[in-house]
């Protein structure tokens, strides 16, 4: 019989440190709140390494992960990232909040809404935030949802701002997520996608906007 204390999955689709309890947990968070959460499974890990690597780090001195779960992307963030690099995270679980803290020993994660990501780096001392790496859902967004999060986001980034994010294949088709690739249009003069991600559950790929 196999146990949640079984040691982490080596599977492809797996995340490193990641154990089936943690697995379970995020989908029960799923259950609980499909909307925000998003998705059934955290992000492979070759999902979060191409999700960090899109990014330019030589013009990157203060990044905000958005969403950050159970610390899928935060993981890659970790090993990419310059030492000199300032870097918060904002999640609006609880539960993830304190995974996140217990995973990443150090890491300064806000309980909070990307909705606050401009009071949250002021409070921090930050004239601007350079770079933004995002896991949220944004294809269950409402469109209020969505502008919100965006104009905050577009008031927070710096003149030379970046941003990246993942986008489910599956989820292309919605109404939301057409939406979503409109808006980033609107708002980015630069904006390109990656190839997809097939060892992702479910397979994706990666929007990079730049100002
Ligand atoms: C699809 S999960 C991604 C988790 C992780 N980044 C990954 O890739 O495995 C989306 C995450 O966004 C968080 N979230 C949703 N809306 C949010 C908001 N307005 N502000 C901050 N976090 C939010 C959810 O709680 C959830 O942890």
């Amino acid at each position: 019989m196999r146990l949640f204390h079984d040691p982490p999955l080596p599977s492809p689709f797996g995340q490193a440190g990641m154990s089936r309890e943690n697995y379970a947990g995020f989908f029960w968070e799923f259950v609980r709140d499909r909307r925000a959460v998003g998705a059934v499974a955290p992000s492979s890990q070759r999902l979060a390494r191409h999700t960090v690597n899109a990014i330019d780090w030589s013009r990157v001195q203060r990044l905000v992960e958005y969403g950050p779960g159970t610390g899928a992307i935060t993981e890659a963030i970790m090993e990419r990232k310059p030492p000199q690099v300032d870097f918060f995270g904002i999640e609006l679980n609880t539960r993830f909040v304190a995974e996140l803290k217990e995973r990443f020993t150090g890491m300064t994660v806000f309980n909070d809404s990307v909705a606050n990501v401009g009071q949250l780096a002021t409070s921090l001392g930050w004239p601007h935030v350079d770079a933004v790496i995002s896991g949220l859902p944004w294809s269950s967004f409402t469109e209020g949802q969505q502008d919100e999060y965006l104009d905050a986001m577009q008031r927070a980034l710096s003149p030379h701002g970046q941003f990246a994010t993942y986008a489910y294949l599956t989820g292309l088709p919605l109404p939301a997520a057409k939406r979503f690739r409109a808006k980033l249009h609107q708002y980015f003069p630069h904006v390109k996608r990656t190839r997809t991600i097939w060892r992702n559950v479910p397979p994706a790929f990666v929007y990079y906007c730049s100002k």
